[in-house]
C-alpha cells in the first residue's frame, strides 16, 4: 500500500525497508517493537513477513498512531499501538506483560505525516504557529516559547550544535533583537524569513537558508538526543537470544549516540584513554551486524530525497542472559 499524506499527494517510503527485513528477519515470527510507528510502513512490512509476527508499534505523536493503526487494522491483533516515548519502552513493555522481544526498530526523526502538514510549524514551506511539538498534546513547550525564554548564547548553540549552522550566532542576535523589540516570533513564514535576511540567500544554495535552523529548533524541542543511549541498554536488555536492534538515523549525533552504544554492547569501553578504570558500562552482549553504516541506494535517494542522509545500525544479541558484565 502506498501511503497518500494528509492528501499531499506525497506518497510515504520507509526508508531503507529492505535493508531493515533484512536485518529483523520477521519471516521467522515473533514478537517485534516498532518505537517510531511513524505511518506504519516498516511495522506493516514486518506483519506482512510472517503470520506468526507481532508488531508493538509506539509513536509520541496520536495523529500518526491513528493513521497507522488504520492502516494496520487489518492484521487484527497481531498489532497493538501505544501513544508513548520509546525511550520508555522497559515500562510500555512491562505494562503490557510483553518480553522475549525479537526485534526492536527506530527509524529517527520527523515522519512526511509531520513535515508536509500545514499547522504543526515544522516546516517553512506552510506559515503555521512555530510548535513542531512531535507530541502536540503534551504540556511541553513549543519552539516559539523556546525562542522567547533561552538566552542568546544558548539559542546559538543549539542552532550550531544541532544544526551545524555557521552562522548560528548571526541567527541568534536576529532572533533576540526582534524579541527585544517587543516582537517575538510566533509563526514558521516569521522564522524563515528572519533567517533568510539574516544569512542571505545564494542562489547556489540547494538548501532553503532555514533549513538548519529549522532542524536544530526540532531536535531540541523534542528533546531527540536526550537518552537515546540508555534507550539503547533498554532495548537490547529486552531482546531474546539472537534478537535484533535496528536503528535509522538521520543526523550525525544520532548516528555517533548509536554507533558508540552498540561499540559498548560489544563489549568495547568508551571511557577516555587514560581513565582509570571502566565507568562506561560496557559490557558484551550483542554482536554489531553492521561495522560501516548501511546507507540508502542511489535509486532510493533518487526515488526518496528525505532518505538521504539516513545510516543503518544493527545489532545481534548474545546468549548472555540479561545483564552479563564483561
Ligand atoms: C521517520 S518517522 C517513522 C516512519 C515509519 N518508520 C514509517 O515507515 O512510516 C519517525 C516517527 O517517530 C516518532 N518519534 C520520534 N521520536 C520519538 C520518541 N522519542 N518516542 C516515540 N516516537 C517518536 C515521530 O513522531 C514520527 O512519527
Ligand atoms: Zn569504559
Amino acid at each position: 500500500m502506498v501511503a497518500l499524506v494528509g492528501g499531499m499527494g506525497a506518497p510515504h517510503r520507509p526508508v531503507l525497508l529492505r535493508e531493515t527485513i533484512e536485518l529483523l528477519q520477521p519471516e521467522h515470527g515473533g514478537l517485534f517493537v516498532d518505537g517510531t510507528l511513524g505511518l506504519g510502513g516498516h511495522s506493516e512490512a514486518i506483519l506482512e513477513a510472517s503470520g506468526d509476527a507481532r508488531v508493538i508499534g509506539i509513536d509520541r505523536d496520536s495523529e500518526a498512531l491513528r493513521w497507522a493503526t488504520e492502516r494496520l487494522a487489518r492484521f487484527g491483533e497481531r498489532f497493538q499501538s501505544v501513544h508513548a516515548d520509546f525511550r520508555d519502552i522497559a515500562r510500555v513493555l512491562a505494562e503490557l506483560g510483553a518480553d522475549d522481544v525479537q526485534g526492536v526498530l527506530v527509524d529517527l526523526g520527523v515522519s512526511s505525516l509531520q513535515f508536509d502538514s500545514s499547522e504543526r510549524g515544522f516546516s517553512f514551506r506552510h506559515d503555521a504557529p512555530l510548535d513542531m511539538r512531535m507530541n502536540a498534546e503534551s504540556d511541553e513547550e513549543t519552539v516559539a516559547e523556546l525562542l522567547a525564554r533561552l538566552p542568546e548564547e544558548e539559542i546559538a548553540r543549539i542552532i550550531y550544535e544541532y544544526g551545524e549552522e555557521r552562522r548560528s550566532r548571526r541567527i541568534a542576535r536576529w532572533i533576540v533583537e526582534r524579541r527585544e523589540r517587543g516582537e517575538p516570533i510566533t509563526r514558521t513564514g516569521e522564522l524563515a524569513e528572519l533567517v533568510a535576511r539574516a544569512v542571505g540567500h545564494r542562489k547556489s544554495d540547494r538548501m532553503h537558508p532555514a533549513t538548519r535552523t529549522f532542524q536544530a529548533l526540532r531536535i531540541a524541542v523534542n528533546r531527540e538526543l536526550e537518552g537515546l543511549d540508555a534507550f539503547v541498554d533498554d532495548a537490547i536488555d529486552l531482546l531474546k537470544k539472537d534478537g535484533r536492534f535496528v536503528a535509522i538515523s538521520f543526523h550525525s549525533l544520532e548516528d555517533r549516540i548509536i554507533k558508540q552504544a552498540l561499540r559498548r554492547n560489544a563489549g568495547q569501553c568508551m571511557c577516555p584513554k587514560r581513565a582509570p578504570v571502566c565507568s562506561c558500562g560496557a559490557r558484551l552482549v550483542v554482536e554489531i551486524l553492521t561495522r560501516r553504516p548501511i546507507v540508502p541506494s542511489e535509486s532510493e535517494i533518487a526515488e526518496n530525497p528525505r532518505s538521504r542522509s539516513a545510516k543503518l545500525r544493527a545489532c545481534r544479541k548474545l546468549d548472555t542472559g540479561r545483564n552479563s558484565g564483561l
